[in-house]
């Protein structure tokens, strides 16, 4: 960060000096620097007053994994040296967990792993990560309805009372490999909670039992606070994305709500909120994304200690209804739009905390500046530094492909964790399907056996029927 910065420039440049109040909102038009707004800011809350931070959306373009390498806009530090000093140089590679949820069928079999110092082939040291991917599984038992509503865009209550039904019934031992017998025992096959949920989890292998060692531990995450937790959704499909960072929100409130003060200082970034809040038109949003939508709403309205959304998004009226009574920490880059400058701004021109003249600069604003509005404070025009990292940018490369390989390209291989899952799937569905076939063996054992027994002793009726074959002249024998 900054320490000191020359006079002469007519705007502040800002620092992280007090701790958050509040979540943190940015608005501004398409390519307003909105997003690497947001990333200064959690670098300098990271760097300065000691926050842990997760990144848990990227957006369309999966934006998170460029915390992995350094910013390289050197022409921009060259210059802040010229203005002003810096404490720190400029560009830092910080250390990052890039959290992969495991879709058997979609994850690669390579990802970014990454030492300190490292020369390509060298063997990875745990304690001297920079960059390290970390596929994760979801223990089955962990499944409510709240995750299913995430899922189906219609959740009937045969489907809640089936899928609880399943999870009661499957042991702490059983994993993905037991869903097929389970389906069928609670007659779900024919469902939509069967063709959507459950035979896409038993395909892709992501529910695990209880003790699988890759089960998602958010807690340890959570307390690393040197570490940038980033969650890649990069290999999932679209309709289980909710699901899965629902899971883990669910996961941090719930150690959140019990753990000391130490820990209460966590920063989660959110791109293109407007993705998931769009409330222009309730009734054409797909029920899921309202599902988590209220879901949302409930942890910012509620998670404020300790749970600190920085969200951007293009438009106020997309986030409306959610935060309001909690825009705690407002920065708007170019503003364009007048229903959108009404929309943010009349309430804060109401409290003289903003004045009109600042209201219309909003439209004239560089990149990298900003007007920002702390909690119960007045606005002022900032400037603000670019991230430390390196951010989305259009003309990049693919990253796995071609960006990660350039800056030395080091690989953790996946085979290791998915010859543990399915080794443990295929233990737990035969388990299972011997289970099954012992059941049809004692079937047929007794259909069997209730044969004999009636041959030995004919009943009644086969009496009559014998009666009638012989016309009724004699019965059988017996
Ligand atoms: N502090 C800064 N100073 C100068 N230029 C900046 C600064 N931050 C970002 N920019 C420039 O603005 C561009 C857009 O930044 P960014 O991706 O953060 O915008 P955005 O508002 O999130 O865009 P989108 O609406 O597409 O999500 C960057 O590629 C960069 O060139
Ligand atoms: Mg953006």
């Amino acid at each position: 960060m900054f320490k000191k910065y020359r006079r002469g420039i007519n705007v502040r440049l800002y620092e992280t000096t007090a701790d958050l109040d509040g979540h943190m909102f940015a608005y501004g038009r398409i390519g307003a620097a909105k997003t690497c707004t947001l990333l200064s800011l959690s670098q300098g809350f990271l760097d300065v007053r000691n926050y842990k931070v997760f990144d848990l959306f990227g957006g369309e373009r999966n934006e998170g994994k460029y915390w992995t390498l350094p910013n390289e806009d050197i022409d921009f530090w060259k210059k802040c040296n010229m203005i002003g000093n810096l404490d720190e140089e400029g560009p830092k590679q910080y250390n990052v967990n890039l959290l992969y949820p495991y879709f058997e069928s979609k994850l690669p079999d390579k990802l970014p792993k990454k030492l300190i110092k490292q020369n390509k082939g060298d063997k990875l040291p745990e304690k001297e990560l920079c960059v390290n991917s970390k596929v994760f599984t979801i223990p089955l038992k962990n499944i409510t309805i709240e995750d299913i509503k995430l899922v189906l865009s219609n959740v009937p209550d045969t489907a809640r009372y089936m899928l609880g039904e399943i999870v009661a019934a499957a042991k702490k031992t059983d994993n993905a490999g037991a869903l097929s017998y389970l389906s069928n025992k609670f007659k779900a096959t024919n469902t939509s909670l069967y063709k959507n949920f459950l035979l896409p989890m038993y395909r892709e292998k992501l529910l695990a039992d209880k003790y699988c060692e890759y089960n998602l531990d958010i807690i340890s995450e959570i307390k690393n606070k040197e570490v940038v937790t980033v969650l890649c959704l990069d290999f999932v499909p679209n309709n289980f994305k909710l699901f899965v960072i629902n899971y883990i929100l669910r996961q941090i409130k719930q150690f959140i709500d019990t753990c000391s003060k130490t820990y209460k200082k966590n920063i989660l970034i959110f791109r293109e909120a407007s993705a998931i809040f769009k409330s222009v038109d309730d009734s054409i949003i797909d029920d899921t994304v309202k599902a988590f939508k209220n879901l949302m709403t409930n942890y910012i309205r509620y998670g404020r200690r300790g749970m600190y959304f920085f969200l951007d998004t293009q438009s106020s009226s997309e986030t409306k209804g959610m935060v309001q009574g909690s825009e705690d920490f407002l920065i708007m880059c170019k503003i364009t739009s007048w229903r959108d400058k009404e929309e943010i701004c009349s309430e804060l021109r109401r409290e003289k905390r903003m004045t009109s003249d600042q209201i219309a600069d909003l439209a004239n604003l560089k990149k990298g500046e900003a007007y920002i509005v702390e909690t119960g404070k007045v606005a002022h025009k900032y400037k603000l530094a670019f991230p430390r990292t390196m951010y989305w940018k259009k003309e990049y490369p693919d990253f796995y492909k071609v960006l990660w390989e350039r800056y030395g390209g080091h690989w953790i291989y996946t085979n290791e964790v998915k010859d543990y899952i399915n080794e443990r799937f295929v233990e737990c569905n035969n388990k299972y399907k011997e289970k099954k076939s012992i059941k049809v063996v004692e079937k047929s054992i007794i259909k069997e056996k209730e044969a004999v027994k009636e041959k030995k002793e004919p009943s009644d009726n086969m009496e009559v029927l014998n009666v009638k074959e012989y016309g009724g002249l004699r019965p059988l024998p017996k």
